[in-house]
């Protein structure tokens, strides 16, 4: 395990934007196919003949430790990583979608969720709170700050709106590796852990639960779901930082937030 932080070069970072933004465009695409009735399967299939036929980049999902598919799909109480199948989506569902393309041997890894139909009060409440919960990690981010401040920051806010963050899975380095140092956890204590410095690249990816934050690994050694089966929320977005600020890689310029 490679534990240091790889600076990228700001043509490695413009290099990086290309897969970023490939990576945004295939959740732009695939959004008009989720819909009742439509399996996950059957979304996986549409995004990976984009990533392969269209974007001539490669989904880094597929074999990545023995995953199956080239995206996530992930349901409901689904926290992360549930593999794409048969399960057809329905009214009132909610479904992360995370989309992984390598480019020129870049990496850029983006996530949201998607309504099906016409979810809950309730439904819609934990994406609006995960997605909020992303935007403040987002803000928080310029040289001198620390991964603790980050963590904290979103932490105070999820759990403010009475919500939980889950512990056990977290964002991280990412460039020519998919998964790089450092970890980027979404909870913590101002003033710890590394301090960002202009270069460093990472996901800020938080999942948040409308219960209790304690997960289980299903037997398919993929699927990460919610201890108490509550509703779970995530959003995913790749940056860089800069002199000043934050370069978010995996935003389209038509993007409100
Ligand atoms: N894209 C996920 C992340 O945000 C990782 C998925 S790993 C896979 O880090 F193997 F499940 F695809
Ligand atoms: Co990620
Ligand atoms: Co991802």
């Amino acid at each position: 395990m490679d534990n240091r932080i790889h600076l990228k070069t700001p043509d490695e970072i413009e290099a990086m934007r290309v897969a970023g933004q490939q990576a945004a465009s295939v959740l732009r695409l695939v959004r008009e196919h989720v819909k009742p009735g439509v399996t996950t399967g059957e979304l996986d299939r549409i995004c990976h003949e984009y990533i392969v036929d269209e974007l001539k980049a490669v989904p880094a999902p597929l074999n990545y430790r023995g995953f199956p598919k080239s995206i996530c799909t992930s349901l409901n109480h689904v926290v992360c990583h549930g593999i794409p199948g048969d399960r057809k989506l329905k009214d009132g569902d909610i479904l992360n979608i995370d989309v992984t393309v390598i480019q020129d041997g870049w990496h850029g890894d983006t996530s949201k969720m998607f309504y099906v139909g016409d979810p809950s009060v309730k439904a819609r409440r934990i994406c609006e709170v995960a997605h909020r919960a992303l935007l403040t990690g987002i803000e928080m981010v310029r040289p001198g700050v620390t991964l603790g401040d980050i963590g904290h920051a979103i932490q105070t806010y999820a759990e403010g709106q009475r919500c939980s963050v889950v512990r056990e899975y977290c964002g991280h380095g990412i460039g020519r590796g998919f998964h790089e140092a450092p970890q980027v956890l979404h909870y913590g204590r101002p003033g710890e852990g590394v301090v960002l410095e202009p270069g460093m690249t990472f996901t800020i990816e938080p999942m948040v639960n409308l219960g209790k934050r304690h997960t289980r690994l299903l037997p398919d050694e993929w699927t990460v779901i919610t201890r108490d089966r509550s509703l779970s929320a995530q959003w995913e977005h790749t940056m860089a930082v800069t002199a000043d600020g934050v370069d978010v890689l995996t935003r389209l310029p038509d993007d409100e937030l």
